[in-house]
Formats: structure tokens, C-alpha cells, sequence
């Protein structure tokens, strides 16, 4: 979700304003999203990276979410939005994480959706505590030295966080920039890449769609040939 600030700044008002629309549109999204059927669908609403940002818009950034959390949340239950956290959300302000495990509380029997918010999220920090995980393991003698030396990828995601993360199919990125910014960097291996140019606090329903067809278009090989695919479809 990138372009709240350009947004903002275009229109002669504070950054904090493009947020407070952009935390809007992320309401919409997942409406649209649970409409076509999405599963899962995950937000990328502050990196692990974010926190070196001026102090005042971090702490606008915590209220803001904590307010947008606690006035949706009959919206989410209404919708039946499962509300999970994706990052080291020990390190919010207390309102912010009161606020996101009422949420994640209130919403636990939803099942239309699930809405994955990642907070103080990095690709790489998921991936050293995964390390720290499997260290441990070894230590406690639940895995060998046999079973490390042949670990497979899908062996290896359990130590990551959140264990019910669906692979990424599709990841998009708005306000164009074409960068990934340490975004599930393990579940998005083959994930289906998509850039808009469209500023976040612009981004409407159409928008949402047309990045839906183009996905659709894409042939996803998984490593394989065309030919391949093609076959197996014949079977
Ligand atoms: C993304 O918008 C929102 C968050 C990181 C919370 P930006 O704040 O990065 O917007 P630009 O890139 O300055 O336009
Ligand atoms: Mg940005």
C-alpha cells in the first residue's frame, strides 16, 4: 500500500492525511477482496523498516490504526473478516496492541476471509527467527543433524512465523515503485508480481479487478515448461 504520502503532498496536506485515506481504501480492499472469493489476503501496513520514519508520523501511524482497528471492527465481524498479525507486534504501543488483540479475539470465528495485517513486518527478521526456531529445535534434540541436512522448503515454513500463511499468489504494489520493500519475502517465491501507479488513497474497486485479470492471464509454470502444463491439464 504505497503512495499515501505523494498523495498527500500532492493536495497540499499533511502526510497523515493521505494514511487516514489510505486506511480507508484498505477497508475497502478487503470487501472486494472476500467478494471475488480471495481466501486470504495480506496488508503490508508498517515495515519493520518504517519505525526510522519522523517520530510524529510513527505515532500517528499507531493511533491511526488503533482508531481504524477498533471503529471496523463490527464492520469485519459483520463481514466475517478474520483479523491475524503477521510481525513483532510486541514492539506497538500499548493502545495499538490492545486494540489489534481485541480484534484478533472478536474476529477468531470468522470465516469469509482472512485479513493478515502485517505490523512491524520484515521479510529477512521472519526469516532469522525462523533460523533461531530451527536453532532451538536442534538444541531440544526435535530435529537431527540428518533431518537438517535434508530439509526441505516446506519443512523449513514451519519454523517462519504464522504457519497458516497461504503461499502469496498474487502481490501487488501500488504508488509506482517497483520494489518489494521486504515484504513476505519466503511465501511470495512465486508469487505473481503486479505495479500500479495508482497512489493507495486513490485506488478503487477497478483498479483491484484489473490487477485480477492480469492475473488470471499469467501462466504459472512453478519451474516447469508450457508444455508440461499443458499436458497435465489434458489428464
Ligand atoms: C505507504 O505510503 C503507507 C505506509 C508505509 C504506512 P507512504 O507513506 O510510503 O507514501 P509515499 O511513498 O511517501 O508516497
Ligand atoms: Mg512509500
Amino acid at each position: 500500500m504505497d503512495g499515501n504520502g505523494r498523495w498527500a503532498r500532492q493536495r497540499g496536506l499533511p502526510r497523515i492525511e493521505g494514511h487516514r485515506r489510505g486506511a480507508m481504501v484498505a477497508e475497502d480492499v478487503v470487501s472486494w477482496a472476500a467478494d471475488v472469493g480471495v481466501q486470504q489476503i495480506s496488508l503490508y501496513a508498517f515495515s519493520t523498516e518504517n519505525w526510522d520514519r519522523p517520530h510524529d508520523e510513527v505515532s500517528s501511524l499507531m493511533n491511526l490504526l488503533a482508531s481504524m482497528l477498533t471503529m471496523q471492527l463490527p464492520r469485519m465481524c459483520k463481514q466475517g473478516v478474520r483479523l491475524r498479525v503477521l510481525g513483532e507486534i510486541s514492539a506497538l504501543p500499548s493502545m495499538a496492541r490492545n486494540a489489534i488483540m481485541h480484534a484478533v479475539q472478536k474476529t477468531k470465528t470468522c470465516t469469509r476471509i482472512e485479513l493478515i495485517l502485517c505490523l512491524n513486518y520484515g521479510g529477512q527478521q521472519e526469516i532469522i527467527a525462523g533460523i533461531r526456531r530451527l536453532v532451538a529445535a536442534m538444541k531440544a534434540g526435535e530435529l537431527s543433524d540428518e533431518a537438517l541436512a535434508g530439509l526441505t522448503a516446506a519443512q523449513f515454513r514451519h519454523f517462519l512465523w504464522r504457519d497458516e500463511l497461504l503461499p502469496v499468489d498474487l502481490l501487488i504494489r501500488t504508488g509506482g515503485e517497483f520494489r518489494i520493500s521486504n515484504f513476505h519475502l519466503w511465501d511470495a517465491a512465486y508469487a505473481e508480481l503486479y505495479f500500479s501507479p495508482t497512489f493507495w488513497p486513490d485506488y478503487c474497486r477497478e483498479d483491484f479487478l484489473q490487477a485480477l485479470q492480469a492475473y488470471a492471464q499469467r501462466e504459472r509454470r512453478f519451474g516447469q515448461t508450457s508444455e508440461q502444463l499443458q499436458q497435465r491439464g489434458k489428464i
